[in-house]
């Protein structure tokens, strides 16, 4: 007799068809309101622009701003629940979007995933398993603050990347998110992107004090992917409903993004894929 793990994995790999290609980027801040989907969302058209495939997973339902950043209002019909419940196919939920990625609404705000039922949890193991189809990248945008979902997909994510501005509050939570890491997994390596800097040095300072205090007070390493410059197009694009990486593909902003693009390209290690992915995600999501 297999054991429900040993069932679930196996689930995993007959969904997965393209396994270890397929990367899990997690995005995520301690504060709210930080960059999280901007950036979410246009380094996936970044990533598009350099001909991958890549799925958005919106993990924020409360807010789900996703689809409200690439101007599809309403948003999907059809969401996460759906799969979980056994009514739809993963591959039916995931809509087209601008830029020529591809968005799942994630619904997770009504459901706490390590409390599934067996039935749910195969749908979801099955229908995550079947993005590896449709997906080189799979980047998930968290919702703000910390909860179990939030965590898990951090833990179990190929990447993590912890975006914070350079506002002290900001700082704070993120080195209290970094600590909430390391207290499950002390050798997560956390990807850091400055956002909204008025200069390079700026940035550059706060990376140093971040790195400082964290390999200070945790010993952990924390790796910089980049700064974002403060840039007006931000908020006009927004205002636009269109992603700043389409609408002004020569600002300072998406140049930025490009960059921070780059560097993850450089730094990222072979990803573990879809199976992996779910493996951990439960192992850590049981644990919480
Ligand atoms: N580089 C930037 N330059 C100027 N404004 C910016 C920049 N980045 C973000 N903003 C502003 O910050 C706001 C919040 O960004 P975003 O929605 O991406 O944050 P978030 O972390 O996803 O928020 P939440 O925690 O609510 O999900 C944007 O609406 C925009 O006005
Ligand atoms: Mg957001």
């Amino acid at each position: 007799m297999l054991d429900q793990a040993e069932k679930l994995r196996k689930i995993a790999k007959e969904n997965n068809k393209n396994n270890g290609l397929t990367r899990v980027i997690t995005v995520t801040s301690g504060k709210g309101g930080v960059g999280k989907t901007n950036l979410s969302v246009n380094l996936a058209i970044s990533y598009a622009k350099m001909g991958k495939r890549v799925v958005v997973f919106d993990a924020d339902l409360g807010l789900s701003n996703v689809n409200v950043a690439l101007g599809l209002i309403p948003g999907p019909k059809y969401n996460l629940y759906h799969v979980l419940k056994g009514q739809k196919n993963i591959l039916d939920v995931a809509t087209d979007a601008p830029g020529g990625i591809k968005i799942i609404s994630g619904a997770i705000g009504i459901v706490e995933l390590s409390n599934l039922s067996e039935e749910q949890r195969k749908n979801f193991v099955e229908g995550i398993g079947k993005l590896s189809e449709i997906a080189e990248i799979i980047i998930i945008d968290t919702g703000a603050g910390l909860s179990a979902n939030v965590l898990s997909f951090i833990l179990a994510a190929d990447e993590v990347v912890l975006i914070t501005t350079p506002e002290p509050t900001a700082i704070a939570d993120a080195y209290g998110m970094m600590k909430a890491i390391y207290k499950e997994d002390d050798e997560k390596n956390v990807k850091l992107v400055i956002n909204r800097v008025d200069s390079i040095m700026e940035g550059k300072k706060i990376v140093d004090h971040f790195t400082n205090i964290v390999g200070q007070f945790l010993n952990m390493k924390v790796e910089s992917l980049g700064y974002i410059l403060e840039d007006a197009i931000v908020g006009k694009a927004i205002r636009q409903r269109r992603p700043f990486a389409l609408n002004y593909p020569n600002s300072k902003a998406t140049n930025c993004v490009h960059h921070i693009r780059n560097k993850l390209e450089n730094v990222s290690e072979e990803p573990k894929g879809i199976t992996n992915f779910i493996k951990s995600f439960f192992r850590y999501s049981v644990n919480l």
